[in-house]
């Protein structure tokens, strides 16, 4: 699609976000088009968490403004946006362990119901048709994740590869619009990430646009057309992965921060 014509799913506008006296996002920007896989890269430290933190909502900006499919959300809650389809998953993932991984689905969804209403006999029948409805869904969504064979095995089983497809499969129980990963690749064997690509492509396919933090150059090159790149805080250039990963600038920011 053409990121021109079409309006974004998601617009950040000048966020600047401080801790204390240190900014660990400054004055960033940035647009997402429907549909589009956008990668955003840095060294350690250069604020990509910090921004998912407060595109998602967990954490409130200092100063600027976010807009999620045209609305103003800066002041709304993580759940109100992810209600909205902004999803997002954890560089560190956090399965509940002692869960299944269809029980970890099934605790993810949204606006259940049971939750809202006193339990009379109609709400129960509707309760027992959400229930197998979402049992449904959750069963379908472990199969798109290639996860049907560990349905039923505990969370704390699973490889670290197999914990992040948990995760995006968790992510996916609340039908987002664009989700936000951060290094889904961290941790994962070599296998288990052609998976995770092939997967990641496969949802893109079906309308869902994505955000992605990744260390790995040969995954973010493979999966984004364009790349954001932030060092210390700030927007350091952005544009086509090649042109990036020539740029003098962003070289001079990944030696600088392994020299550190
Ligand atoms: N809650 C917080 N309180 C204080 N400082 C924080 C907090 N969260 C992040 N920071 C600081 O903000 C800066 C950016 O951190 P952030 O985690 O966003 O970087 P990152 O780009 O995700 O790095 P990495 O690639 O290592 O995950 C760091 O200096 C970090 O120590
Ligand atoms: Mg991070």
């Amino acid at each position: 699609m053409d990121a021109e014509v079409t309006p974004p799913i998601l617009e950040a506008r000048s966020l600047t976000r401080r801790f204390g006296g240190i900014a660990a996002v400054r004055d960033m920007s940035l647009s997402i088009a429907p549909g589009e896989i956008l990668g955003l890269i840095g060294p350690n430290g250069a604020g990509k968490t910090t921004m998912f933190d407060l595109l998602s909502g967990s954490v409130r900006p200092s100063a600027g403004t976010i807009r999620l499919k045209g609305r103003d959300v800066t002041r709304e809650a993580a759940h109100h946006r992810l209600a909205q389809g902004l999803g997002r998953t954890f560089q560190i993932p956090r399965p509940f362990p002692d869960l299944t991984c269809t029980e970890n689905l099934l605790i993810a969804r949204q606006n259940q119901t049971g939750e809202r209403l006193f339990a009379n006999f109609l709400a129960s029948r509707r309760i027992a048709a959400e229930e197998r409805a979402a049992r449904e869904k959750a069963h379908e969504i472990l199969d798109l994740m290639l996860l049907t064979r560990l349905a039923d095995e505990p969370a704390r089983f699973l490889s670290g590869g197999q914990r992040k497809l948990l995760e995006l499969a968790r992510v996916m129980m609340a039908d987002p619009a664009l989700i936000l990963l951060d290094e889904p690749a961290a941790g994962v064997n070599p296998s288990l990430l052609e998976v995770l690509i092939d997967r990641i492509q496969a949802i893109n396919a079906r309308g869902v646009t994505f955000l992605l933090i990744e260390h790995n150059i040969d995954m973010v090159t493979r999966l984004c057309s364009r790349l954001i790149v932030m060092a210390n805080g700030s927007l350091l250039c952005e544009g086509a992965p090649d042109d990036v990963a020539r740029d003098p600038r962003v070289i001079e920011a990944y030696l600088g921060g392994a020299a550190a």
